[in-house]
């Protein structure tokens, strides 16, 4: 199997959700960070982006720290630049709950196409609002809700991100700078428990879901 490199950008601030940067709240036994790094202990090296006035916290020997940047994507070109993996899995540290069917589907889909990513359906009517009104309905049907891990080949990624700084180009994910190279991108199944810690509701859902997960 190729060599991995698990990317954790974990450097943002939580504004949304207001308890300070977000990879160290708390849920359960685990800050966010920590049930990450656990779920992804069989990497073959972990690099984690924190906030510049944070100090790394005790980790394993396969698990470097960085400073992240200004934003998400500036934090994972930092984790990428020194990244010796020949795949790399990008994940964010708002993600408690890693599943490992889905890491394994991405890692199988990687190595045949070089770029994969994990999507799930909307669940609920999607709509444009207008004006705080009810505006036109789209056909839910025709989109999806893009998660992480993202998989990608070190090199595919790294040509990624530097086509995105010559255009000064920034994206809420990999994925997106992939496509912008001309690269396909490939789906496979995503999960509802892989969701994003973003807003004070949701680490109602991660108390409740980390009393029975077991990394
Ligand atoms: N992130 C990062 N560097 C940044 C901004 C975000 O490494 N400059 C990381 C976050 O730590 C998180 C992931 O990117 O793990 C997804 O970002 P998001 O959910 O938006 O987290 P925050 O930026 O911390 O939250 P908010 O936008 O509410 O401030
Ligand atoms: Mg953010």
């Amino acid at each position: 199997m190729a060599t991995v490199s698990v990317l954790i950008p974990a450097a943002g601030s939580g504004v949304r959700l207001g308890r300070g940067p977000k990879a160290f709240v708390r849920v359960g036994d685990k800050t966010l960070l920590e049930w990450v790094l656990a779920a992804f202990a069989w990497a073959d090296e972990i690099r984690v982006a924190l906030p510049p006035d944070v100090a790394p916290p005790k980790a394993a020997a396969n698990v470097s720290f960085v400073t992240g940047g200004g934003e998400r994507q500036d934090s994972v070109a930092r984790l990428l630049a020194g990244a010796r993996g020949e795949v790399v899995l990008v994940h964010d540290a708002a993600r408690p709950f890693v599943v490992p069917e889905v890491t394994g589907r991405l890692l199988e889909t990687v190595a045949l196409s070089g770029a994969a990513v994990p999507v799930v359906s909307v669940p609920d009517t999607l709509i444009e609002p207008e004006d705080g009104r009810y505006g036109p309905a789209l056909d839910r049907s025709r989109y999806a809700l893009v998660q992480t891990p993202q998989a990608f080949f070190r090199e595919v990624l790294a040509e990624a991100h530097q086509l995105a700084r010559a255009r000064g180009h920034y994206a809420t994910d990999e994925a997106q700078l992939v496509k912008m190279l001309g690269y396909p991108v490939e789906l496979v199944p995503g999960d509802r428990r892989m969701f994003k810690v973003t807003y004070p509701e949701d680490l109602a859902l991660a108390e409740a879901l980390a009393a029975s997960w077991r990394v």
